[in-house]
């Protein structure tokens, strides 16, 4: 069900990249900006950035950072690898590759950002252990995306939508909290960025 559901996913994003920017770029920049900036990244840190679509974060990370991105989506990667050289960092940075079985050997980054990924996928579990295990001891992830409350059950109206906006566009039942607690995070900074705060930055370690 993930594998066929996966497989969608990335026909479907495909056919989106031609117009990601156009529709996201200006309603993403809050959020990108607050989840970078509760990263506090350093000169010379490692950083990811799995299921980077057209290479949004790249302009909102300092420059002296030492980045590796990637998508499953070839249109997608090809156009972040574009975006990675606007912003002064090595298109070589930017290639394929699959978030929830990352090719890079545990504690290899000192940081992972996962925007608007851990809301689409069918496996956000497997995506959230994977951020995990190529983190350093100690190092930090950041989220944007939407999530549901973590202190309250899912509301009624998420529920009822969730069907047809989970096939085209997102989950928007999910909760944070319990996906950061199952793969060893501790929350450490939440803050709501959009949309009455469906939209959150938050930064775990
Ligand atoms: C909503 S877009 C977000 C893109 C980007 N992170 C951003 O903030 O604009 C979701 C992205 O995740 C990618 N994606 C979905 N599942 C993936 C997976 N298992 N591995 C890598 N990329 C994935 C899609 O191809 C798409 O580019």
């Amino acid at each position: 069900m993930s594998a066929r559901r996966s497989a969608a996913l990335r026909r479907l994003y495909s056919l989106y990249a031609p117009f990601y920017d156009a529709l996201l770029t200006r309603f993403t920049r809050p959020g990108r900006a607050a989840s970078v900036r509760l990263a506090a990244l350093q000169p010379g840190e490692r950083v990811l950035i799995p299921g980077c679509g057209t290479g949004l974060d790249f302009a909102h990370l300092p420059k002296d950072v030492d980045l590796v991105a990637g998508d499953f989506a070839p249109p997608m990667v090809a156009r972040a690898r574009r975006a990675a050289e606007r912003a002064g960092f090595d298109p070589e940075a930017v290639q394929t590759l699959d978030a929830s079985r990352l090719p890079f050997p545990d504690a290899s980054f000192d940081a992972v950002l996962l925007h608007l990924i851990v809301a689409v996928v069918p496996n956000p579990e497997a995506v959230v252990a994977e951020a995990r295990r190529v983190l350093r001891p100690g190092g930090r992830l950041g989220l944007f995306d939407k999530f549901a409350p973590d202190d309250q059950p899912v509301a009624a109206w998420r529920q009822a939508v969730n069907p047809l906006l989970a096939f085209f566009v997102t989950d928007v039942t999910r909760q944070a909290g319990p996906l950061l607690r199952g793969a060893g995070f501790a929350k450490e900074a939440d803050v709501p960025v959009r949309l009455n705060g469906l939209f959150r930055a938050i930064r775990a370690r």
